[in-house]
This record gives C-alpha cells, sequence and structure tokens, in this order.
C-alpha cells in the first residue's frame, strides 16, 4: 500500500519546504503558553523535530513496531507523527479505560481529506463523529441490513454462496492447488455483496471499467490519509505537491459512481419488489422517501460502510484461520472429527449442527486473538482533557489501541501465548464480544463492530464446509507445519504470501 510515496520524502523541493514549516511552527511554540504548564504526560520515546516519531514508525508491521516500544514505555505511550499526538495503549487494563470508562469522550473518529470525502462528509456511521447523527445511522444500519427481518435472507444467500464455493472445489483437478485467496474473496464479496445490494456484481467492470477489489484497494489507502494528514496546517500546500487530491478526487469519483449505479437500478424495481425480496438498498430508498432529513448522500455513506466494513475484514480473517488450521494438522484433525460427527452423512450443513461444533467456536476465537485483522482497530480522537492509567491525556489526542499485542500479553495468556492452542479456551471466561478486554478484534463499547455475529456466521459455515468436505495440504510440497505466516499491511494485517492448497476430497469409511 503506497500511503508513503518513496519519491514523497526524498523530493529536494519537499524537503525545502519541510524545513520552511519546522521554522514556522518551532516560533509558534516557543510562543505557546502550554510551553511553560506541567502535565502528568505519558512516557514517550525520544522524538526528532518536525517529524516526532515517523522514523521509528516507517516498518513492515506498525502493530509489532508500536508493541516494542511499549515494551520500554509502557501500557499507556505517547508517540507523534508530525504535529499530531497519538496515544498508544497496550494492555487490557488500559484498554478497558479507554473502551468502557472513558467511552464518553474517547468515541469520536479521527477524520482525515479522505475519510471526510469519501463518508459523503462524515455522514456514515465509522466516520460520523459521536452523537445524534452517529446513533440514528447506526440505528438505521442495524435494523434495515442486520436486523431480524434480514436473518433469513442472509442465511440464505450464506447457504447460496458457500455451496457455490465448495463447488468451485469439487471441479477441481485432483492434486491441483488452489488460491485460497482469490476464492475466500469472491466468496465475502458475494455474501455481502448480494446480501446487502441484491447481486454479486461479480466480474462486472463497475466503473470507468476499475474492478471492485481495486476499487477497494484504493478507498482503503484514501482513507487511511496521507502523509500530510500528519502536518494538518500545510496541508494545503503539500497536498498539491504530492498530488493527493487528484487521487482522492478520482477515487471518490469511481466510489460515487458505483453508488449512483446501484440506487438508479434499484430505484427502478422498488415499487414492484415484494416486501421479503427487498435488501438493504430497498430499504434506504424507501426511507429517504419518507424521511426528508435521510437524504441519498447519507445512503451512500451507508453503502461505504457495507463495503469498508464488511470486506477486508472478514477476508482477512478466514485466509489467517484456515491458514493455523492448515498449519496444526492436530487442530484440523480435532476439527474436522467434530464437524463430520455433528453432521453425519447429509448434504447439507445447518445452523443447529453448527451450534453444537464448540471446537469450531474456539478455533475461530484463537485464530481472532492472535490475528485480528484490524490489529490497531479503528482509532479514536479524545474530545476533552481525561486521565488514562493517571496520565494526562488532551483533546485533539488520537487514542490507538493495539489489539494485536494486547491479544498476545504473556501477563494474561500465560500459555505460549504467540501459538495457536485453541482448547486454551476450554476453562476461560474470555470471549471477544466486548465484555472482555483482554482480546478485542471487534473493539467493545459503542462503536464496537456492529457486523460482529454477521462475521462470525460467515466464517462458521464457511469452515464447517470446507472441513467437512476436504482434507487439505500445504501446495509445493511444502509440510503443513512450515506454512509461510509472514504478516503485512499497515492498518490491515493481512498474511503476506497467498494461502496455495491442496484440496482432497473426503473418503468416507463406509
Ligand atoms: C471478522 C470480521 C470483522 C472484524 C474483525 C471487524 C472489526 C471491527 C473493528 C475493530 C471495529 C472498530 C471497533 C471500535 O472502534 O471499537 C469495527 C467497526 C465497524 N465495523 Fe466491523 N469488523 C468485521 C466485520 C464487519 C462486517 C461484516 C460489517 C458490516 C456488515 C462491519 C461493519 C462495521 C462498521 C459499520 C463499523 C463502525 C462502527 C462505529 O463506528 O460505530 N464489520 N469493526
Amino acid at each position: 500500500m503506497d500511503v508513503f510515496p518513496s519519491w514523497l520524502l526524498s523530493t529536494p523541493f519537499i524537503l525545502f519546504s519541510i524545513s520552511f514549516i519546522l521554522l514556522i511552527h518551532l516560533l509558534r511554540r516557543s510562543r505557546s503558553p502550554m510551553a511553560s504548564t506541567t502535565f502528568h504526560l505519558p512516557p514517550a520515546p525520544p522524538t526528532l523535530p518536525l517529524i516526532g516519531n515517523i522514523h521509528q514508525l516507517l516498518t513492515k508491521n506498525l502493530h509489532q513496531t508500536i508493541w516494542q516500544l511499549a515494551q520500554k514505555y509502557g501500557p499507556v505511550m505517547l508517540i507523534h507523527t508530525g504535529f499530531k499526538p497519538y496515544l498508544v495503549i497496550s494492555s487490557s487494563e488500559m484498554a478497558r479505560e479507554v473502551l468502557k470508562t472513558h467511552q464518553e469522550i474517547i468515541s469520536t473518529r479521527p477524520s482525515n481529506e479522505g475519510s471526510k470525502r469519501l463518508s459523503y462528509n462524515l455522514s456514515d456511521i465509522t466516520f460520523a463523529p459521536y452523537g445524534h447523527h452517529w446513533r440514528k445511522m447506526r440505528k438505521v444500519f442495524l435494523t434495515q441490513l442486520l436486523g431480524p427481518k434480514r436473518v433469513g435472507w442472509f442465511n440464505q444467500v450464506l447457504k447460496m454462496e458457500t455451496d457455490s464455493m465448495i463447488k468451485i472445489l469439487s471441479s477441481n483437478h485432483v492434486n491441483a492447488p488452489v488460491n485460497l485467496n482469490d476464492l475466500f474473496l469472491t466468496l465475502v464479496y458475494g455474501v455481502v455483496f448480494k446480501f446487502a445490494f441484491g447481486k454479486t456484481y461479480r466480474g462486472e467492470p463497475l466503473f470507468n471499467g476499475v474492478t471492485l477489489k481495486e476499487m477497494l484497494d484504493e478507498s482503503t489507502v484514501v482513507l487511511l490519509g496521507s502523509i500530510t494528514d500528519m502536518f494538518p496546517s500545510y496541508r494545503w500546500i503539500l497536498d498539491k505537491l504530492c498530488g493527493w487530491n487528484d487521487r482522492l478526487d478520482k477515487c471518490f469519483a469511481n466510489v460515487d459512481g458505483f453508488f449512483e449505479m446501484i440506487i438508479n437500478e434499484h430505484l427502478q424495481t422498488v415499487g414492484e419488489t415484494n416486501e421479503d425480496e427487498k435488501d438493504f438498498v430497498h430499504a434506504l430508498i424507501e426511507l429517504s422517501q419518507k424521511d426528508s432529513e435521510f437524504t441519498k448522500d447519507h445512503t451512500k455513506a451507508l453503502l461505504l460502510d457495507v463495503l469498508i466494513g464488511g470486506t477486508e475484514t472478514t477476508f482477512v480473517t478466514i485466509v489467517w484461520v484456515m491458514s493455523e488450521i492448515v498449519r496444526n494438522p492436530r487442530v484440523m484433525q480435532k476439527l474436522q472429527t467434530e464437524i463430520r460427527s455433528c453432521v453425519g452423512r447429509k448434504t447439507e450443513i445447518d445452523a443447529s449442527d453448527i451450534s453444537k461444533m464448540t471446537y469450531l467456536k474456539m478455533v475461530i476465537k484463537e485464530s481472532l486473538r492472535l490475528h485480528p485483522p484490524a490489529p490497531l482497530l479503528f482509532p479514536r480522537d479524545c474530545s476533552s482533557h481525561c486521565q488514562i492509567g493517571g496520565y494526562d491525556v488532551f483533546p485533539g489526542s488520537c487514542v490507538v489501541i493495539n489489539g494485536w499485542g494486547i491479544g498476545r500479553d504473556p501477563r494474561h495468556w500465560k500459555e505460549c501465548p504467540n501459538e495457536f492452542y485453541p482448547e486454551r479456551f476450554e476453562n476461560m471466561e474470555v470471549d471477544f464480544l466486548g465484555n472482555h478486554f483482554e482480546m478485542v478484534p471487534f473493539g467493545a463499547g459503542r462503536r464496537s463492530c456492529p457486523g460482529m455475529k454477521s462475521a462470525t456466521s460467515t466464517l462458521e459455515l464457511s469452515l464447517a464446509k470446507l472441513l467437512y468436505w476436504f482434507d487439505w495440504e500445504v501446495a509445493g510440497g511444502v509440510k503443513n507445519e512450515d506454512l509461510d505466516m509472514e504478516e503485512k499491511g499497515l492498518f490491515v494485517a493481512h498474511k503476506k504470501s497467498p494461502l496455495l492448497l491442496v484440496p482432497i476430497k473426503h473418503k468416507w469409511e463406509n
């Protein structure tokens, strides 16, 4: 992800601009009244002028780097990127203070030009400031997309798409490797798009010839923001210099064009579609017809939440959990025994079978502990002064919770914290529903993930089918135990190399 294009920091012109900015900043700071006041500030690694700690953070795995720093500076640590202060939280106790004790004042998301633009001026759920509008949008999302009325349709879509995945695998040549990244991406897009938008848009070039994946990848980059967000007062000049504005315009035009197309298709059918066949877009169109405050931009902003919130996170999780299962043949065998004995010789796996699969649930939990797809969750901003762990925190500080590190903290995960051992949950209360802070893959508190239930249903049924019908080997003669597990990605932790496996149809003993 080229959030920091290499030429950006090396261009002499930019270095000149930075020196100029530094000079102005130092002059401003010397006149600031804050300079003479003392507070109990959190420990902080030493900073360099202007760039703060950026030089320490430009690494392959940001969450691993800040976890290492936290071992030295503690569970509440202050770091700076440019002029922006970040409070880094690295223990379950401090995560509880942020996500529960102080949730009233640490529930707004930081924004940048990219997130403002793509979320229709912060009118979605994910980026909306905490308050009345956010509450209303979240309620619409929870009732119209994920509410009880939609469960039946969701289950139908999930069944269709997981069946289609098994069909693709069954038609695979004997002993030929399959790229499971491609397969899982098709599955997740299929489930989310068909469920929310009524069709999969599979294989269709969307707008300006851009594919769905290209559009989503570019949107993720744009939402994260550019290096210029670290120097907000000088963004106007830096954005122009690095071409960020043009990139943003182009990305927005593609996303908006796609949403416009979806809405127009639905406008043509909304009147003649049966109540039980209406999808999320139909529901939003009807809402906008009844409620004049609910605009077309609000509809599009919620479609963005489905696209961004619902796809990459689920896709990344299913790749990680399948990788861990295959890398641990003992776990794979135990899981297959459970799944095959719960289902028997039926051809369908249903919800009542899944409810009996206790080991499957532990396997998913263990994978989310070790590989939360958003290892730093979604950042939040502090809106007024408070104290965390006894340290002063000021409005405008961005709060980042290192969920990856917390999930591996040896103080809580005493038995081999870095190892995949699902049995650890046999005698342990901890879950990921937001009640325990020792693992927070879906966040916690008011801004926790609203898609948790649908994501876990997708994971459970997909894995149950994959392991019921097939045995699995790593492609290329690599031993299962030697599967590469390296991570990549700045804010979403992907498995670096694609998951290439050989599916072997299971032979039942009579
Ligand atoms: C394994 C799958 C998923 C994971 C691990 C995940 C994780 C997360 C996390 C960590 C947050 C931030 C929570 C916080 O700040 O406390 C979040 C927020 C969110 N997620 Fe998910 N998510 C997943 C699937 C989904 C799905 C399937 C949807 C939608 C259908 C979704 C929609 C959202 C939305 C809209 C938000 C913003 C909530 C707000 O700001 O109020 N997510 N998710």
